[in-house]
């Protein structure tokens, strides 16, 4: 009685995921593989239009240097300017999530093409 209900379920779990990242995503990538915080999905489908979001996860920076990041974002590589508000949301994000640091002191995956 139980095991069909709880299949669906399942089934159900697993295509939402599917279903909400259609548009752009890179299929390897997901939010929730990232630090999680608020604004994370907005700043995660912000920036993966063009290219991985591990490209981002793995800089550090001040809000300011976010800030000019994307600036660059939008100048040299066409990104569509972000409302006032997303803006926001998405630089408490980067802000919160990725401060500055020593790249050896994460330890995790390095872009080897990266500069
Ligand atoms: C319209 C396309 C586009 C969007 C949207 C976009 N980028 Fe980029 N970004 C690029 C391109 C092109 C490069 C350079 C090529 C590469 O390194 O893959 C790049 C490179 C970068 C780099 C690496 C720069 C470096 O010096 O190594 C960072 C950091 C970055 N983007 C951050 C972001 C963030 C944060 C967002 C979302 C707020 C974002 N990008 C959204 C196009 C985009």
């Amino acid at each position: 009685m139980l095991r069909p209900l709880g299949m669906a379920v399942a089934a159900l779990l697993w295509m939402a995921p599917a279903i909400a990242q259609t548009a752009f995503t890179p299929r390897d990538e997901t939010p929730e593989e990232f630090t999680a915080g608020t604004g994370r999905d907005e700043t995660f489908y912000a920036c993966t239009a063009c290219h991985g979001f591990k490209l981002v996860a793995q800089q550090g920076m001040t809000r300011a240097q976010w800030d000019d990041s994307i600036n660059l974002m939008i100048k040299r590589h066409n990104m569509p300017p972000l409302g006032e508000k997303d803006r926001a949301v998405v630089l408490g994000y980067l802000e919160a999530a990725y401060p500055p640091r020593t790249p050896a002191a994460r330890g995790g995956w390095q872009n080897p093409f990266a500069k």
